[in-house]
């Protein structure tokens, strides 16, 4: 299956996949959650130096992280390489982090060096990450696009038994207009966020903040453009 290896700058060797297989992997009409090697595919997505969606911080999460105060304890879903991560590091916060890609794991680890910022940061997929109760302040979630309907539903019910009582979700993602842009994001309609979804979603909620927007983004190489976005800042009661 492989058809290469290359030495990983920050010491670890991942296995290139043919572009073929990549695309298969991404969606198809038959199966459109195949998914199935999302390690070795974002592993890849990962392997170069730069890093693909930026190392500033998500602009929805940078505006909503106030509702958070220095201490509080906050886990970043499925971080990629730690933009968000390091970010909220950096403003006083106790941060956890996991992401299923080892290689976004050890370039997480790598910016968080370089900002002299410490964070918990994992190597898990959401559906075997060790979920804690009742323990996080918060909790960041932005662009997990590639959960289906079931891993969606399955993602937020440990959210919502990870945080404490009065705890704060921020969450980011795409709408279905996204598309028509094209410009981040699969194009797989049933993983894509609707205010509605979210509401009936997080209906034993408090929702402080839900809107479905458009805004020019410019997060790395890949999140480039305008894009048709949904925030949500919810407390769990
Ligand atoms: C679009 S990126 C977003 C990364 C990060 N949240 C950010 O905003 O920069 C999606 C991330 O989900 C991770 N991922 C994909 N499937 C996953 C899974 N089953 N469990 C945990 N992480 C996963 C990928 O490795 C990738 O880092």
């Amino acid at each position: 299956m492989c058809k290469f290896e290359t030495g990983f700058p920050y010491g670890i060797t991942i296995h290139h996949l043919p572009t073929s297989k990549i695309q298969s992997m991404q969606s198809s009409p038959t199966n459109p959650t195949a998914f199935a090697d999302a390690a070795e595919m974002w592993n890849q997505r990962f392997s170069d130096e730069s890093y693909l969606f930026g190392t500033e911080p998500n602009v929805w999460l940078r505006e909503h992280a106030s509702r958070w105060k220095a201490g509080h304890r906050v886990l970043c879903v499925a971080d990629g390489e730690g933009r968000n991560s390091v970010w909220l590091a950096g403003q006083g916060l106790d941060v956890d982090a996991f992401d299923i890609s080892e290689v976004g794991v050890a370039k997480a680890k790598r910016l968080a060096a370089e900002r002299k910022v410490s964070i918990r940061l994992t190597v898990s997929d959401c559906d075997t990450y060790a979920w804690p109760q009742n323990t996080y302040d918060g909790v960041a979630l932005i662009f997990l696009q590639f959960a289906d309907p079931d891993m969606r539903a399955r993602l937020f019910a440990n959210i919502q038994q990870c945080l404490k009582p009065g705890g704060v979700l921020v969450l980011q993602g795409y709408t279905p207009k996204q598309l028509e842009y094209k410009t981040g994001g699969p194009p797989t309609v049933s993983h894509l966020y609707t205010e509605s979804m979210m509401r009936e979603a997080f209906a034993g909620w408090e929702i402080v903040e839900l809107s479905e927007y458009e805004a020019e983004l410019r997060e790395g190489d890949r999140h480039v453009g305008r894009s048709a976005l949904i925030g949500m800042v919810a407390r769990r009661y």
